[in-house]
C-alpha cells in the first residue's frame, strides 16, 4: 500500500482522537508504517500554541480575535507540516492527522465569519500547498457531540461559543465535503464507536 496523508475532521465530540488512534493501529496491523498526529499540537511549538488557544481559564471567552486564532492555528500547522508530516510522507509513512486546515475553514471561516478565500490563502502558506489525500468527516450534531464532554473537560471553543456557532461549524464541514467530494468521505459519527470505526477503516482502505 502506498503512503497517504489522511485527516479526520468534525465538530466537537465527534470522536476524532479515538478514531484516529484506532485507524493508525489497524493500518499498522496491515504492515503500514503510520505516523499519528493532531492539530493544534504535534510539535513542541504546536503544543505551546495549543495551550494558548485552548486554555479557557487564561483567556476567558473573548480574549482572542478570530483572525489571531486563524494565524495561531496556522502557525502550529506550518510547524507540524515542516517538522512531522512532510518528512514522514517523504519516508514512505502514512500520516493520520486529527484535524487539519479544514478545521480553520469551518471554525474561523464558516462559524466565526472570516472570509473563506483569505483563510485558504493563509493555509496555503502554512501547508506549503500540502493537501490530504483523504479527509474523513465524522459528522455529528453539535448537541450530541458537546454532550459527550464533561463541563470541566471543555476547551475554549466548547465552553465559550454557543450552539449556533457549533451548528455553523458542522454545516461548514458538510459544505466543504460537498465542494470536494473526491477528497472527502462523510461518516455518521452519532453512532457507537465500533460502528463508526468500521466505516472509517473501510473508506481509508478504499483510498489507499
Ligand atoms: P481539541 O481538544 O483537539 O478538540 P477535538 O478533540 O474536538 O479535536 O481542540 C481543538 C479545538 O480547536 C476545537 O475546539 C476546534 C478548534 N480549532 C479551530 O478553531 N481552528 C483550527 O484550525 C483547529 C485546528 C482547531
Amino acid at each position: 500500500m502506498p503512503a497517504a496523508f489522511i485527516t479526520l475532521e468534525g465538530p466537537e465530540g465527534a470522536g476524532k482522537t479515538l478514531q484516529a488512534e484506532r485507524l493508525a493501529e489497524a493500518l499498522r496491523g496491515r504492515g503500514q508504517r503510520v505516523r499519528l498526529t493532531r492539530e493544534p499540537g504535534g510539535t513542541r511549538l504546536g503544543e505551546e500554541i495549543r495551550s494558548i488557544v485552548l486554555a479557557r481559564a487564561m483567556h476567558g471567552d473573548a480574549g482572542i480575535h478570530a483572525r489571531a486564532d486563524a494565524l495561531l492555528f496556522n502557525a502550529a500547522r506550518a510547524q507540524l507540516v515542516a517538522e512531522v508530516i512532510q518528512p514522514a510522507l517523504a519516508a514512505g509513512e502514512t500520516v493520520v492527522c486529527a484535524r487539519f486546515a479544514d478545521s480553520t475553514l469551518a471554525y474561523q471561516g464558516y462559524a466565526a465569519g472570516l472570509p473563506i478565500e483569505e483563510l485558504r490563502a493563509i493555509a496555503a502558506v502554512a501547508t506549503a500547498g500540502l493537501a490530504p489525500d483523504l479527509t474523513i468527516l465524522l459528522d455529528v450534531p453539535p448537541e450530541v457531540g458537546l454532550a459527550r464532554k464533561a463541563d470541566e473537560a471543555r476547551n475554549r471553543f466548547e465552553a465559550a461559543f454557543d450552539l449556533e456557532f457549533h451548528q455553523r461549524v458542522r454545516a461548514g464541514f458538510l459544505e466543504l465535503a460537498r465542494q470536494e467530494p473526491a477528497r472527502w468521505r462523510v461518516i455518521d459519527a452519532a453512532r457507537d464507536a465500533d460502528a463508526v470505526f468500521g466505516d472509517v477503516l473501510e473508506v481509508a482502505l478504499g483510498a489507499l
